[in-house]
C-alpha cells in the first residue's frame, strides 16, 4: 500500500467490503498467520496511485475471545486491514441467510430457492434486522478510523444499508457505493419485502456506481417507480438532493497476468499441460461453484456436443475448476451434488480407458496454475446464468496473446457488453446453441480468431481495474464538491 516514489498520497481511501482480502488462520491463542488473497479489488487498488487505501472488513473467521480479537487486529494492521468482528449468529443470518440466499439469487433473477420459500418468508423479518444490525456494525468501525477529507468507498450487496448508517452519523463524509452484482429489473427488486427501506439506505451516499449502464438505469427505474422519486440524467433526486448514479466497468490488472506468463515456472508448466492434453482441443471453465455460474448447464451443453459430433469425442477434453464457495448455504450443497452427479455420468458415458471427456476439479488453483491454464486454452466457456461483469473473461483474453483462442460468453454477463464484438455470445440456458458455439469455435478460421482477439485483447488492456478505482474515486471528490456549490448557489 505505499507509494512507491515516496511521495505523500493525496488522499485515504477507506475501502469497506464485507470481506477484508486477507485469510486468516489461527495459529495459536494470540498469533495468526495471513494471506493476501489478490481478488480483483485488491489489484484494482494496489494501483491506484493517489490515494492511501485502508480496508475495512470481516475476516472470515469467528473470533469470540478478546485476546484473540487484538491479536488478529494488530497483526491486520501491518497489512492496513481493519476488521468487524462479527459472531456465528449474526453470521448465519446477515451473510448465510439475508445476503446469500436472499440478495444475491434475486439480483441474479433466481428467485428466492424454490423448497425454502414458505421458510424463507418467515425467518425474513430476522435476517433482515441481522443484515441492519451488520452494517450498523460496520458503521461504527468506519467511524472510529474515519478521518476529515477520508473518501469511503462501500461495495457490493452486503453493505446497501452503509451509506445511510455513515451519513447519519456525520453528513460531510464523502461517501461511494459500488455494486459488483447485476441490479435486477425494477420488477423483480419491488418483490423483495424490504425494497424501499434498501433503495433509500443506497441513495444516502453521493456516487452510486454500477458495472453496466443497464444495472444502473434499473437502478433509477426502481427508484422512480417504488419510491416515486425523479430521475435525472445524472442520478436521482430527492427533495433537492442528486445521489449521482452511473456506470464504471471494472477491469483487470492485465499486465501481472501477461508478465506472469514469462515466468519460467509458467512456461514449464505450459509445457507439461501441453504434453498431457497433446492431440485434444482443451477447453476451460473456471468459476465459483455458484449458481449464477450455470455449470451443470454448460457441462449439459458440452455432453450434447460430444453426442451430436461423434468424431471429436477423442480430440476434445473440458477442463472445469469450480471452486467451492458459501459451503454452508444449502443450495449451495445441492449444487455440488448436482454438478458431481452429471460429471461422474458424462465421464461414464463418453470416457474410455485412456482418457475422460471432462476433468472436474472442486478446487481453486494458485495464480501461476491459472495462467499457465489460461494460455493452453483453445476455448474458455464463461456461461454464467447472470453475472456482475466476469473477470475470467478478462483474465482469459490476457493470457491469450499467442494462442489467440475463442471465448464463448454469456450474454447475461457484464463482460458481454465489453467482449461481445470479440466473443461468440450465447443464450447459456439454451444448451443447442451452446453446443453449437462449441463447433463454432472448433472450426473457426485462424483469422477470424485473431480478429475477435485483438479486438477483446485491446479492451482488457486498456480498461484496467487501475483505471475503474482511480475513476471512481475521482467522481466521487467532483460529485461532492459540485453539490457543495449547488447549495451555496
Ligand atoms: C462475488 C461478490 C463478492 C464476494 C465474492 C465471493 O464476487 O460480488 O462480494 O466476495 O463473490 O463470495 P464470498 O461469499 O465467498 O465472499
Amino acid at each position: 500500500w505505499e507509494r512507491p516514489d515516496g511521495r505523500p498520497f493525496r488522499q485515504r481511501l477507506l475501502v469497506v467490503a464485507n470481506r477484508l482480502p486477507v485469510s486468516a488462520v489461527r495459529r495459536s491463542e494470540e498469533s495468526w498467520s495471513l494471506e493476501i488473497s489478490a481478488g480483483g479489488l485488491v489489484s484494482a487498488l494496489l494501483g491506484v496511485k493517489d490515494f492511501e487505501a485502508r480496508w475495512i472488513g470481516w475476516a472470515g473467521v469467528n473470533v469470540p475471545d478478546v485476546a484473540g480479537q487484538r491479536a488478529l487486529t494488530k497483526a491486520l494492521a501491518e497489512k492496513r486491514c481493519i476488521p468487524v468482528f462479527l459472531d456465528e449468529d449474526i453470521v448465519h443470518q446477515y451473510y448465510n441467510g439475508y445476503c446469500n440466499n436472499i440478495l444475491w439469487p434475486l439480483f441474479h433473477y433466481l428467485g428466492l430457492p424454490q423448497e425454502d420459500r414458505l421458510a424463507t418468508t418467515r425467518s425474513f423479518q430476522s435476517q433482515f434486522a441481522a443484515y441492519i444490525k451488520a452494517n450498523q456494525m460496520f458503521a461504527d468501525v468506519v467511524n472510529q478510523h474515519y478521518e476529515e477529507g477520508d473518501v469511503v468507498w462501500c461495495h457490493d450487496y452486503h453493505l446497501m444499508f452503509l451509506p445511510q448508517c455513515l451519513k447519519k452519523h456525520n453528513s460531510q463524509m464523502k461517501v461511494g457505493w459500488f455494486l459488483h452484482t447485476p441490479f435486477p429489473s425494477s420488477e423483480i427488486h419491488r418483490t423483495l419485502p424490504s425494497r424501499s427501506e434498501l433503495l433509500h439506505a443506497v441513495l444516502a451516499a453521493d456516487l452510486v456506481g454500477f458495472h453496466t449502464y443497464d444495472y444502473a438505469r434499473h437502478f433509477v427505474s426502481a427508484c422512480t417507480r417504488i419510491l416515486g422519486l425523479e430521475g435525472t440524467p445524472e442520478g436521482v433526486e430527492d427533495q433537492g438532493k442528486l445521489t449521482r448514479v452511473a456506470a464504471f466497468p471494472i477491469g483487470i490488472d492485465s499486465e501481472r497476468f501477461i508478465r506472469a506468463l514469462e515466468v519460467p515456472q509458467v512456461q514449464e508448466h505450459i509445457r507439461e499441460l501441453k504434453e498431457r492434453f497433446a492431440g485434444r482441443k482443451v477447453m476451460l471453465g473456471v468459476d465459483r461453484l455458484d449458481m449464477i455460474k450455470g455449470i451443470p448447464q454448460k457441462i449439459l451443453a458440452f455432453e450434447k456436443f460430444l453426442e451430436e459430433h461423434p468424431t471429436w469425442r477423442d480430440k476434445v477434453v473440458l477442463v472445469q475448476i469450480a471452486v467451492p464457495t458459501r459451503t454452508d448455504v444449502p443450495e449451495y450443497q445441492k449444487l455440488t451434488s448436482q454438478v458431481h452427479e452429471i460429471v461422474g455420468r458424462i465421464n461414464g458415458r463418453f470416457g474410455t480407458l485412456s482418457a475422460v471427456p471432462i476433468h472436474h476439479l472442486d478446487r481453486s488453483l494458485d495464480f501461476h496454475g491459472l495462467c499457465a491454464l489460461y494460455a493452453v486454452t483453445d476455448i474458455a466457456l464463461v456461461t454464467s446464468l447472470r453475472d456482475g461483469m466476469n473477470l475470467v473473461s478478462y483474465e482469459f483474453v490476457a493470457c491469450q496473446d499467442s494462442k489467440k483462442g475463442v471465448l464463448i460468453l454469456s450474454e447475461f454477463a457484464g463482460a458481454a457488453q465489453s467482449l461481445g464484438a470479440g466473443a461468440i455470445l450465447v443464450n447459456p440456458w439454451n444448451i443447442t446453441e451452446v453446443a453449437a458455439s462449441i463447433e463454432q469455435a472448433l472450426t473457426m478460421s485462424a483469422e477470424e480468431r485473431e480478429k475477435r482477439h485483438r479486438h477483446n485483447f485491446g479492451h482488457v488492456t486498456t480498461h484496467t481495474a487501475q483505471e475503474w478505482a482511480e475513476t471512481f474515486v475521482s467522481e466521487l471528490n467532483d460529485t461532492v464538491v459540485e453539490a457543495q456549490l449547488r447549495i451555496r448557489q
